[in-house]
């Protein structure tokens, strides 16, 4: 790699992955909603890495933020925001919301930048296993991340000869969103006695963006937790 655009890189996995590629060497760009926050990452992350604003709800707003970005070898998306919604009591604002931003969004950063994306390059997406284990308050999380499972067929086809893979963490634990909260129940469940880490997820991330031969795959990065 030696341009990688993250798209969710101020906070969690997204930073980390950031860091990676920031420390290797690489000409890293950073995005969450706020300029702000976005450049305090990039300062954070250190090496040459900028940071740059981008809404995926607006997908009519993101060609345009991404208008100063060069070749990308490695676009990584992994931006969420978190969601609860029943089909009982169904909020259709706070799901439109949901399947814009990682359906529509997504696929509209990969459009915007098509003239850009390095043809040895490959794309990394993120879903998540709610897709296979449904928990209440999941119906649209559950949607959007069987989406993304489909999104990277589709795109690996047309977009060849560029790669497209996703990646479906189960609870990553010292992520923001999980690490202060009693995780012991999904521990029990999990076959390798630890639950996956952020560095486990940059991991596969480096695996699926380095790898020539991986292509149109969705890769479970859950400890086994599935199985148990
Ligand atoms: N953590 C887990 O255990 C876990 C489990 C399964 C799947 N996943 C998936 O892994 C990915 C990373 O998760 P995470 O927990 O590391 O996320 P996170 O810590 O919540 O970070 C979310 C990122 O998305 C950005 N973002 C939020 N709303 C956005 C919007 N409307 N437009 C553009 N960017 C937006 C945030 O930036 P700002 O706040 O600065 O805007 C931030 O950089 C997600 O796709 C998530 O679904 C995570």
């Amino acid at each position: 790699m030696s341009s990688v655009l993250v798209v969710g890189g101020t906070a969690g996995i997204g930073l980390e992955i950031a860091r990676y590629y920031a420390d290797g060497g690489d000409r890293v760009t950073l995005t969450g909603r706020d300029a702000g926050r976005a450049a305090a990452a990039a300062k954070d992350v250190g090496g040459e890495a900028t940071g740059l604003a981008l809404d995926l709800a607006a997908p009519k707003d993101i060609a345009a933020a991404l208008a100063g970005i060069d070749t990308v070898d490695g676009l990584v998306l992994a931006a969420i925001e978190r969601d609860v919604n029943t089909v009982t009591d169904y909020d259709i604002d706070r799901a439109l919301r949901l399947v814009t931003l990682k359906l529509v969004g997504y696929t509209e950063v990969v459009h915007a930048l098509r003239s850009r994306l390095a043809p040895d390059g490959a794309i990394v997406m993120f879903g998540g296993l709610a897709k296979e284990r449904p928990y209440p308050g999941s119906t649209t999380v559950s949607t959007v991340n069987g989406g993304i499972s489909t999104l990277v067929h589709t795109l690996a086809v047309e977009l060849a000869p560029i790669r497209v893979n996703a990646i479906h963490p189960g609870i990553v634990g010292d992520s923001p969103y999980w690490r202060d909260r009693d995780l012991a129940h999904v521990l029990a469940r999990t076959p390798c006695g630890r639950l996956a880490e952020m560095a486990d997820v940059v991991d596969a991330t480096a695996f699926l963006l380095g790898n020539r031969a991986v292509n149109g795959v969705n890769l479970t990065v859950d400890g086994g937790w599935l199985l148990g």
